[in-house]
Formats: structure tokens, C-alpha cells, sequence
């Protein structure tokens, strides 16, 4: 059987910062997602969803715990688990000076896709978005 897409174990998360009482983000987050599944983790505030994903992608380091994605480490093989996953955080930060076609053809080879591929995925994405036409951004 292969390695589920998500895997975390008992995942704490405890925010230290200079001066400041410590905040604990994560209190033991355990949770399976299956291949083909689609979880919407909802919380307030503050309840540790951008902590999770953050800690998922490889993009903090957990307090203690275990999440894995493909059955890699996100924290003892961020290199394996990296291409694995795909966050798009909420707030948008396009790069402005760029037209639509080098924004994604730019996140694509970031992503380690080749030239080739980058260029075709790029061109079928602004088709289906029916961006293809536009070549400057108005900002
Ligand atoms: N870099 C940080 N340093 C200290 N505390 C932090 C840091 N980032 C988040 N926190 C705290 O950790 C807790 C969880 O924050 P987090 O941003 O993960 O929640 P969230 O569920 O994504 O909230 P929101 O719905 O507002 O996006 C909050 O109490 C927050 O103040
Ligand atoms: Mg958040």
C-alpha cells in the first residue's frame, strides 16, 4: 500500500518568542488524508491552520511530532517532501511587474518543472483561465 498524501502524529507547535509569554499553537494534531480525499480544515482565529500548512510544506519546524507527506518527513527530509506539495496560501503576492505568462511559467520552473513542460502547462493554464491575451499587467 503506498504512503498516505498527509500523515501527522500527535503535531505540537509552541511559539517562543523574546519577552513574550509562549504561545502554543498546535496541542497534538493528528490526522490522516487519504489519496482522493478533500479536508477543509476549519478553526477561529488563531486556532492553527496556517501553523499546520506552514509546518506541512516544509516551511516551519514543529515543536515536536511527526507529519509526513508521501511518507516523507517534513521536517527530517524537507528536500523529499517539498515537491510533494502544493500550498496557495490566502493572501495573493504576485510579483506585479510580471505579465501572466512569465507568473506562472516563473512558479513552475521555482517548482522544478522543465523548460519545455513549464512553457506547455503555462500555455494551458492561461487558456482555461482565457488569459492567454493579455501580456501586461495594468498595475
Ligand atoms: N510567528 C509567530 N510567533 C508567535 N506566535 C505566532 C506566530 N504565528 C502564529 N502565532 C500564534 O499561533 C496561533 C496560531 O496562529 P495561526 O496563524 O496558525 O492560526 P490560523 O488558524 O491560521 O488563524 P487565522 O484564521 O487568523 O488565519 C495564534 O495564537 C497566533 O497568534
Ligand atoms: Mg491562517
Amino acid at each position: 500500500m503506498s504512503a498516505a498524501p498527509l500523515l501527522s502524529h500527535d503535531l505540537r507547535k509552541v511559539y517562543q518568542s523574546r519577552g513574550a509569554p509562549a504561545t502554543t499553537a498546535l496541542a497534538g494534531v493528528s490526522l490522516e488524508v487519504h489519496t482522493g480525499e478533500r479536508v477543509a480544515l476549519l478553526g477561529r482565529n488563531g486556532a492553527g491552520k496556517t501553523t499546520f500548512l506552514r509546518i506541512a510544506s516544509t516551511l516551519l519546524r514543529p515543536t515536536s511530532g511527526t507529519i509526513e507527506i508521501f511518507g516523507h518527513d517534513a521536517d527530517r527530509e524537507p528536500d523529499l517532501a517539498r515537491p510533494l506539495i502544493a500550498v496557495v496560501p490566502q493572501e495573493g503576492k504576485p510579483f506585479f511587474h510580471l505579465t501572466p505568462y512569465e507568473q506562472v511559467y516563473t512558479y513552475l520552473r521555482a517548482r522544478g518543472f522543465a523548460r519545455e513542460v513549464a512553457k506547455a502547462r503555462t500555455a494551458e493554464a492561461l487558456e482555461k483561465m482565457g488569459l492567454t491575451d493579455i501580456h501586461m499587467c495594468s498595475v
